[in-house]
């Protein structure tokens, strides 16, 4: 009724003391560090060691991966890949697809492998989140891998698949499964750069690791990274080639990023630093008297206000006539390059490009100023070793040199 007054009487808490202390207790008490058991979790390969050691070491029991990772990049490939290898050591792998029928996993397990007699691998295409945990609990398989989250729904959630809610109530199921369980999951989530923050990324935070498949579509590189790790270090790549056959691992990036035929000007070596791991990457530039008034500026695989700068630079401290020329940057092999300590090798590019000097041969490691001086990167000494490793004796760096100036009067007087 309206404009009464009624009583309620308020529980006292059960966790309330009756002393003079307020605050509730309660029954769970802590351990003492040295108290606590721990067993080295023991973890389990997935058949690729560049994959293995971006996961910091193999898969942990129980734990939850999110691999994300462009529509059409590889994500489906590179697990069916890795479950059939877990599957033919023996151990049950459930592969979830909401995505394919199971005709058509089975059509890419074909191109895939030879060896299809293969019963510890179980395919199933589903999307039904509450019929899959149960599912997984029934099966208890070693690894279960759900492609992808987009795709799941469950009827105790009125949005549809995709959804914020959908995803994280799927996610929230599966990692109550795998932790309960012991079973470690691989979740697929399908992001576009826009979605980096607002699609499958939000379970980031849910999730023990987070790792990201990158890559151009037109080119067959692929690079695996770990945003997030409880489990290991964040810094590792691994490499992959998107071939016919599926995922290759690529040891030894030099194999595709050094064109064989790096003999003409233009051609100058950088070396990269991705992670912990530095390799040789080649770069090239072009450049053209220009007729346009605005002379064009075009780049792959580098930034290209980082390469209107180092034009910039080269105007006025090596005294190269980029404003009147049309430049063409490009990296070989599809890698995107983001470290500083390349600044060097693309302005050695273009200026090899301009005097039409053979500099392909030629590393250059170090990041460079606005004044035109030359910096010395983090790991120069590794990115070194790097080069000096696969055979290449002219490296410069900060150490011979102190400006772009300096090198560029000396690679002159050269030839
Ligand atoms: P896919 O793994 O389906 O991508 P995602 O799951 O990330 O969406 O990869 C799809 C692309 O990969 C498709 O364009 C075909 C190509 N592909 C290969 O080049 N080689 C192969 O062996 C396979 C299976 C796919
Ligand atoms: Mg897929």
């Amino acid at each position: 009724m309206w404009n009464t007054l009624k009583e309620f009487k308020v529980q006292s808490s059960k966790f309330k003391s009756e002393g003079s202390s307020n605050f509730p207790r309660s029954d769970v008490k802590p351990h003492k560090l040295s108290e606590i058991i721990h067993t080295e979790k023991d973890r389990f390969t997935t058949g690729f060691s560049e994959m293995d050691s971006v996961l910091g070491g193999g898969i942990v029991p129980g734990s939850v991966i999110l691999l994300a990772g462009d529509p059409g990049i590889g994500k489906s490939t590179l697990l069916l890949q890795m479950a059939l290898d877990i599957s033919l050591k023996g151990k049950s792998v459930l592969y979830i697809s909401g995505e394919e029928s199971e005709q058509q996993i089975k059509l890419r397990a074909v191109r895939l492998t030879k060896n299809l007699k293969n019963d510890s691998l179980l395919l199933v295409s589903l999307t039904n989140t509450d019929q899959i945990v149960q599912l997984i609990q029934e099966i208890k398989p070693a690894l279960v891998v759900i492609d992808s989250i987009q795709t799941m729904e469950s009827e105790n959630l009125t949005g549809l698949s995709g959804s914020i809610g959908q995803v994280r109530y799927a996610a929230s199921q599966f990692i109550k499964a795998a932790k309960t369980l012991n079973v470690p999951t691989v979740l697929v989530g399908h992001v576009t750069k826009e979605g980096m923050v607002a699609g499958p990324m939000v379970l980031s935070h849910m999730v023990d690791t987070v790792l990201f498949l990158e890559g151009e579509k037109n080119t067959g590189t692929r690079i695996l990274r770990s945003l997030k790790n409880r489990f290991g270090p964040v810094d590792e790549v691994g490499i992959f080639a998107m071939l016919e056959k599926g995922m290759e691992e690529i040891k030894n990036p030099e194999q595709i990023f050094l064109t064989k035929s790096n003999n003409a000007p233009g051609s100058v070596l950088v070396a990269n630093l991705e992670g912990t791991r530095a390799f040789l990457v080649e770069v090239q530039a072009l450049l053209v008297y220009s007729k346009l008034p605005m002379p064009r500026r075009v780049t792959a695989g580098v930034d290209y206000k980082r390469v209107e700068l180092l034009l910039a630079v080269l105007q006025k401290h090596a005294r190269l006539p980029v404003e009147q020329m049309d430049v063409f940057v490009n990296v070989a092999g599809g890698m995107k390059i983001n470290d500083p300590a390349c600044d060097l090798g693309i302005c050695l590019s273009i200026f090899s490009s301009i005097k039409n000097i053979n500099l392909s041969r030629v590393v250059g490691i170090a990041e460079v100023g606005l004044l035109g001086e030359l910096r010395t990167p983090p790991f120069l000494e590794k990115r070194i070793k790097e080069a000096k490793k696969l055979g290449f004796t002219k490296i410069i760096t900060p150490k011979d040199y102190h400006s772009i100036e300096e090198v560029v009067s000396s690679l002159t007087k050269e030839v």
